[in-house]
């Protein structure tokens, strides 16, 4: 038997495809809907949700569903995507009502057992939406920028790379997994209703550095998170690891920082 076909970008280039020929539907694909929250806000008041049919294999991700309706069903719809690996982190968005990467999820592990199965897409909360699954990002990276995302040292250096042992390695090798997706930060209550918070992300990045033994700049960025808006609004409610899809330890890694400035030591 032929392995089934999918639906992949890949294989489904539009302009690859004669234009008077239907959607393409892989062997032994079944109709999925996918109930989108759409929001133009040149025609529309207020968000609406709009329904398509789509053809989907078991395999198939949430963003091969969205691709085919962009390019079969309806051109205007907006997102973003660009590896369709999980590694950029832009196409971070609410499936099913769960902060997930479209790229990461599969159709089957949301398919329903009892008849049609559908999946809902909406934009992340907390950042303003410009169109359809499109926020607004700059708040998320100007809260990024912020805690100084960069080694900082005073000189000194090295002949070679600057040396560091495995155990100091270790203290912050799950924050370095961050991709910016932006997903615990907009899972976080706190957030929805203070945008002024620095977010689960930007203390995750803050903490990639905290405690690097080569950085030289802890104090500054504990300093900047002792803020009325830094780390103490965190009300610990692990929203932001469960969202996580590189698997950080959010939480541990705020209360980590907590911790820090609690005690004054890294
Ligand atoms: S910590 Fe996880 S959820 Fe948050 S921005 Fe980084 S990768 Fe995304
Ligand atoms: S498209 Fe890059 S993480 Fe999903």
């Amino acid at each position: 038997m032929s392995a089934p076909t999918t639906s992949t970008p890949e294989a489904t280039e539009p302009e690859q495809r004669d234009p008077g020929a239907p959607p393409p539907a892989p062997e032994g694909s079944t109709i999925v809907t996918v109930k989108i929250m759409r929001f133009n806000p040149e025609l529309d008041d207020e968000p609406r949700w709009e329904s398509f049919d789509v053809p989907a294999l078991p395999t198939d991700r949430v963003l091969n569903l969205l691709h085919h309706v962009k390019w079969y069903q309806d051109g205007t719809l907006a997102f973003r995507r660009s590896c369709a690996h999980g590694i950029c982190g832009s196409d971070a968005m609410r499936i099913n009502g769960v902060n997930r990467l479209a790229c990461k999820v599969l159709v089957k592990d949301l398919a329903s057992s009892k008849g049609k199965t559908t999946i809902t897409v909406e934009a992340i909360k907390g950042l303003k939406v410009e169109k359809d699954l499109i926020v607004d990002m700059e708040p998320f990276f100007e809260a990024f920028r912020a805690i100084k995302p960069y080694l900082i040292t005073s000189g000194n250096e090295p002949t070679r790379e600057r040396v560091q042992s495995v155990a100091d390695r270790a203290r912050f090798d799950d924050t370095t997994k961050c991709i910016l997706c932006a997903a615990c930060t907009s899972s976080c209550p706190v957030y929805w209703t203070d945008d002024a918070y620095f977010g689960p992300a930007a203390i995750v990045n803050a903490h990639r550095f905290i405690f690097d033994s080569r950085d030289e700049a802890a104090e500054d960025r504990l300093d900047i998170l002792n803020d009325a808006e830094g780390v103490w609004r965190c009300r610990t409610t692990f929203n932001c690891t469960d969202a996580c899809p590189r698997g950080i330890q959010v939480t541990k890694a705020i209360q980590e920082v907590k911790r820090a400035l609690l005690f004054r030591r890294v």
